[in-house]
Parts: structure tokens; sequence; C-alpha cells
């Protein structure tokens, strides 16, 4: 049996049995945000319930989980858990304004549930270049172009050959996941592979070529963690290209910072390095203070100290 629900100040809504509140709402045509496709694993279809509260269905699993870490009073629900049991329910969506009609309604497909990325784990491999700048101030354009080239060369190939996924490139440096199409093991073990082969391929590179044509060598900074991202085209390029976001991207990206300070030129996270069947040897345990993490953060040093210096703030 259908219950009239009032979305205060959009229109009163009529909410068949067995359909939630987002459900009824995109139906009636109300541009209703759902990041996360309906699944309770975001905050973008929040409602508040000015009456009726009670003839809400109890909060879900997923809702429960998010209140605890959001805090959300009780009175703030999640439209796309939320099923009404009787009438007299009004409701206010919280997050509503013109931007979000636009990007996210307005523009794709209209009132379906469509989801707009995908919840993987994942392997999360944050490469960098040493002492780039020295060698940009000392080298003609071209030169720099074709030897970035060929840096760039090695990278992509090392993490082609373990199935690695090139996601985004900035300056001197590269972001690649793994595990797209396999397991999360499986993907660790090709992302330190990966590393470990590039680690291997500078080596001969500056030993063939940089020294003797160019007289400078170069050296790398690799952070590697695993965790669980959203994966798909959130929309905010404007390429159709993969994007993967989330907070273990953040942490993945610091390690591959870290590596300057701890002197180290492949930094994982102790999390990831327990997942190796055959771990390399790692130059004991460190614990780093990661700027948003409350713990002192866990990490193995797999790769070699630097052969130049890095300062803190390293040579770019
Ligand atoms: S749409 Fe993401 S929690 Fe409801």
């Amino acid at each position: 049996m259908a219950c009239q629900v009032d979305f205060k100040g959009e229109k009163v809504v009529s909410v068949e049995g067995g359909q939630t509140l987002l459900q009824a709402s995109l139906a009636a045509g109300i541009p209703h945000y759902h990041a996360c496709g309906g699944k309770g694993q975001c905050t973008t279809c929040r409602v508040l319930v000015v009456e009726g509260q009670e003839k809400l269905t109890p909060p879900t699993s997923y809702e429960r989980a998010i209140r605890n870490v959001k805090k959300f009073p009780d009175i703030v629900r999640l439209a796309c858990q939320s099923y009404v049991t009787g009438e007299g329910v009004e409701v206010r969506r919280l997050i509503r304004d013109e931007t979000d009609r636009y990007i996210f309604i307005d523009s794709q497909e209209d009132s379906t549930m469509t989801v707009m990325g995908e919840r993987r784990k994942l392997a999360l491999f944050f490469i960098d270049i040493r002492s780039f700048t020295p060698f940009i101030e000392a080298n003609l354009p071209f030169d720099v172009i074709h030897i970035m080239r060929r840096i760039f060369g090695l990278f992509r190939n090392a993490i082609a050959l373990y199935q690695g996924e090139i996601i985004d490139t900035s300056g001197d440096g590269l972001y690649a996941v793994f595990g797209l199409n396999s397991r999360i093991k499986k993907a660790t073990e090709s992302a330190v592979l990966a590393g470990l082969k590039i680690l291997e391929d500078i080596k001969i590179f500056n030993n063939t070529y940089m020294r003797p044509y160019f007289n400078h060598t170069f050296e790398v900074g690799i952070g590697v963690h695993v965790g669980n991202v959203i994966v798909g085209n959130v929309g905010i390029g404007i390429s159709n290209n993969l994007t993967v976001m989330g907070f273990p991207v953040n942490i993945a990206a610091r390690l591959q910072a870290a590596t300057k300070e701890l002197d180290n030129s492949f930094v994982i996270s102790a999390i990831a390095y327990r997942l190796l069947r055959n771990p390399p040897y790692a130059v004991g345990c460190n614990y780093l203070n990661l700027k948003g993490v409350s713990n002192a953060y866990e990490v193995k040093l797999i790769g070699k100290p630097y052969e130049v210096k890095q300062g803190k703030e390293g040579l770019g």
C-alpha cells in the first residue's frame, strides 16, 4: 500500500511498499543525490525527518555504521535505507543545491540509481623521480623531455608487466593501481615486483645511459599501500579516464613522499607488507606520523638508502 511522504519545500511523493524513500523521490522527479547508488555507503541522500520518525523502518546496519562515524542525530536518515510504514512522514533533503542538480542529476542518467563509482580493494602505487629539478636546470628542454620519456617508459613497462594501471601522472611522478583484475594479495605482490623492477631498471639506465651521455643519475621514491577505494568515472575530470579515490590513496602518496625523510627509495605500509607471500627484506620497522591519521603508521623500508641524500623537502 502506498503512503504519502511530504518532501518539504519540494513535493508530496507517493511511496509504494518495498520502495525506499530515495527510490520514491527519484521516481517522482526530485533530483535526490545518491553518490553510492543507494548502497548505504555515502551520506548524500540523507534527509531530516521533520515528522513521523516512528513511521520509518529502523536504521539498517549500513546506516548505523555511517551514523556512528558521522555522529548524525536520530532524526537524520539515509533515504536509500529507509522504508515507510505509515502515513504522516515529512522529510527535508539535506544536500540540495543547483550545482548538485546540474552535475549529478540533469547531466547524467536522470533519475536512475546510477552508481558513479565502485568500491574496490586495490594496491596503490606512487612513484616520483628524485633530483629532477637540478637536471632540468642544467640541460636543454628537449633533452629533458627526451630523458623524461625514457624514464616514464621504464615506469610504464614495469607497471604493465605486472598488470598495473596508470591512473594519473603529474610533473615527475605518477600514480598507478594494481588489482583491477586480481585479488588483493596478488595485486600487492605485483605492485612490489613492479617497484623493485623499476629500481633495478633505473640503476641500469643510470649506468648505461645517464652517466655516460648526461653525466647525471636519477633516483626514485616509491610508496605502496592497500585499501578500499572508489573506482570509476566519478565525473570530476574533463575526460572519461578512470579515477581512483579514497583516503588510502592519500596514505600511499604520503608514503612515497616519506621516502625522503626515511632515506629509503621504497616505503610500503606494514598492512600491505603483511599481504606478501615472499616479502622482500625490510630494513627494521619504522613508524611515521601522517597528517590526518591519529596513530603513528607502521611502515617497512624495502628499497635502498639514497646515494644523494634527500632533504625533508627533497630536491624535487
Ligand atoms: S545513496 Fe549513498 S547512502 Fe544513500
